[in-house]
């Protein structure tokens, strides 16, 4: 089973990052051959400045070792180490109707809010199809909103395969988490671009504060308040232990509780996560030759797979002739 997911590299991860996608992908290292990847050839739609876009590869990477992404266990590179990928985007948009793409949810959310209207944004999903078919991926561990990303990457394998008549590529499998919806300081999903995310690796005096900022109603003190309908308390029970959030629910109930005492538990509960990983990134990002060992290390494996699936694809559709070595 092979598993497989990439992360844009298109600004700071926030919790809900680690906790819809990141957090499942480190579990899945223990038993399963995983290929993880920086998505810095689609960071490219949003991102247009050469610095930035390598600061903020760079970041996903130390954010990813940091949180416990073991480089031996699972590969962890750049999209743009296996550039093949672009050629078989390319490959997929001949056989795919332009009406598939017409489709994409997340291309019409994108333009709204205000995203430039590109090619590349347009023709987002038949890169992501491409990260998956290359590698014949089995399972690709994604939230909720990239769901109907993966549904087009089996229809383009199947086009492709019923273009040429063969079982070229395989049909990929989306794998969602316990459909877990991390709520943002608004109350709103947590998302970059709402402006209400809680940052990984901010300074912790940044974090607490934001956290202190969470949206709360006006129930006085004194009064019992209802945790399921409070974004602290929801934040809550996704980093604390089962029997913390039976206690702090209790608290709740019984009132005489205020909301800036439960917003202090979460700020102590994100900082048990996040401030051994913080140590963590700080060593790593103190050996960028290390880093770059690891990505560079695992973007050849990656590349060795590419390189015998794009092999069946030259030769499946003819774009090479005698033997389908491509170059040399
Ligand atoms: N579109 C994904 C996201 O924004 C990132 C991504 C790019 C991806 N290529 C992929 C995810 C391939 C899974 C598989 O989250």
């Amino acid at each position: 089973m092979r598993i497989l997911s990439g992360v844009q590299s298109s600004g700071k991860l926030h919790l809900g990052n680690y906790l819809g996608a990141m957090k499942q992908h480190i579990e899945l290292q223990q038993g399963h051959e995983c290929l993880f990847f920086i998505a810095n050839y689609h960071a490219l739609t949003t991102i247009q400045d050469a610095s930035l876009l390598r600061q903020l590869t760079l970041d996903v990477v130390l954010d990813y070792l940091a949180l416990g992404l073991d480089p031996q266990k699972a590969c962890l590179f750049r999209q743009s180490d296996v550039p093949e990928v672009t050629e078989l985007a390319w490959i997929l948009s001949t056989v795919t109707g332009k009406g598939l793409l017409d489709r994409a949810t997340s291309y019409k959310d994108k333009v709204t809010k205000g995203v430039a209207a590109s090619m590349g944004l347009f023709s987002y999903p038949l890169l992501m199809a491409a990260d998956i078919l290359i590698y014949r991926s089995d399972l690709v561990p994604v939230g909720k909103d990239q769901v109907q990303h993966i549904e087009m990457a089996q229809d383009m394998a199947g086009y492709f395969n019923a273009t040429y008549g063969r079982e070229v590529l395989r049909r990929p499998e989306p794998k969602l988490n316990e459909a877990m919806i991390v709520p943002g300081i608004d109350g709103q999903k947590m998302s970059k671009s709402y402006g209400n995310a809680i940052h990984l690796f901010d300074p912790p005096k940044e974090t607490r504060k934001r956290i202190m900022s969470i949206k709360t109603d006006s129930t006085p003190v004194e009064a019992p308040k209802n945790p399921d309908t409070c974004i602290v308390f929801a934040l809550y029970r996704l980093l604390a232990t089962p029997s913390e959030t039976e206690a702090l629910r209790s608290r709740y109930t019984a009132g005489g509780m205020g909301y800036g005492e439960a917003k202090g538990l979460l700020a102590d509960a994100t900082e048990r996560l996040l401030g051994p990983a913080r140590d963590r990134r700080m060593q790593l990002a103190a050996n960028p030759d290390f880093v770059e060992d690891v990505l560079v290390t695992a973007g050849r494996k990656a590349r060795a797979i590419a390189e015998t699936v794009m092999a069946d694809v030259r030769h499946a559709c003819g774009v090479v002739v005698g033997k389908g070595t491509h170059l040399s």
